[in-house]
């Protein structure tokens, strides 16, 4: 069996020009199926509110969601690297608050890593959890959990002022110790500078091909999310319209008893059956 993908293996593949595979997962199965595909890093992401619990945002999801299936998807992965999003207001609030959070994540989950959104407010969360020994991964651009206060899910560093401060940002999240940054929608151009000016791995959501590596949303890669599916994404398979057919199809014949077949049935002793059959009142 190979080992677990190491932070040390993800600075490698950047310095080595070899890109980096991530999806998410928010379950054993699907966990499972990731790792045995292959893909480096599964992240359990926050998206799990919109994707799978069926709120219109990610600001709903709370820590104990996150631990739940945490736990889960850390059984189905051997030897991809686990990383679990902090949700909205668990690492906040202070330095104390985020490492308690992010402590009690890893260690209820067995999780390798957690994701947190921003650059320099959260830069002494950052240092806590990094200073505690766990692997802290960054999201800049696009950060859902402040989706009100960006204006909705748009494009994010288009202007100079926005863009320098990305840029400013990353450098900081490198600097506070984190192992990588996600960066999600934002231009091709801007990803480039940014994936060329720190030494840690940049994974693209929306920013192009310049990235060290991609992430994707399981369900809009499988096209099992029925919400609106940003421009970035690329469906891969139409598992929903397969999934659907299934259903249908077992329905149909639960209706026309065409379901179970002897196969599926069970038999019994027919002296054992005789006697039950001639009991009074049977
Ligand atoms: O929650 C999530 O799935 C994410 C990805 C979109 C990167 O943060």
């Amino acid at each position: 069996m190979s080992a677990k993908t190491s932070i040390i293996d993800l600075k490698n593949k950047k310095q080595a020009a070899e890109k980096i595979t991530m999806l998410t997962a928010y379950d054993y199965p699907t966990s499972e199926l990731l790792d045995e595909a292959g893909v480096d890093m599964i992240l359990v992401g926050d998206s799990l509110g919109m994707v799978v619990l069926g709120y219109e945002d990610t600001l709903s999801v709370t820590l104990e969601d996150m631990i739940h299936h945490g736990k889960a998807v850390a059984r189905g992965a051997s030897t991809s690297m686990v990383v679990l999003d902090m949700p909205f207001m668990t690492y906040q609030i202070s330095r104390e608050q985020a490492m308690s959070n992010a402590g009690r994540a890893v260690q209820e989950t067995g999780v390798d890593a957690v994701k947190l959104e921003g650059g320099k407010e959260i830069a002494k969360a950052v240092e806590g959890i990094t200073g505690a020994g766990i692997p802290v991964l960054g999201h800049l651009g696009l950060t859902p959990q402040s989706v009100g206060q960006m204006g909705g899910f748009k494009v994010q560093g288009k202007d100079l002022q926005t863009a320098q401060k990305m840029m400013e940002d990353a450098r900081i999240l490198e600097q506070a110790g984190a192992f990588g940054i996600v960066l999600e929608c934002v231009p091709r151009q801007l990803a480039r500078l940014i994936t060329r000016s720190i030494s840690i791995p940049v994974i693209g959501i929306g920013a192009g091909e310049h990235c060290d590596g991609q992430v994707l949303v399981y369900h809009d890669v499988m096209g099992l999310y029925t919400g609106k599916r940003p421009r970035f994404v690329k469906q891969y398979v139409e598992t929903r319209k397969e999934m659907e057919k299934g259903v249908r199809a077992y329905v149909e014949e639960v209706k026309n008893g065409g379901f179970p077949a002897g196969e599926h049935c069970f038999e019994m002793d027919e002296e054992i059956l005789n006697q039950l059959d001639n009991k009074p009142g049977s």
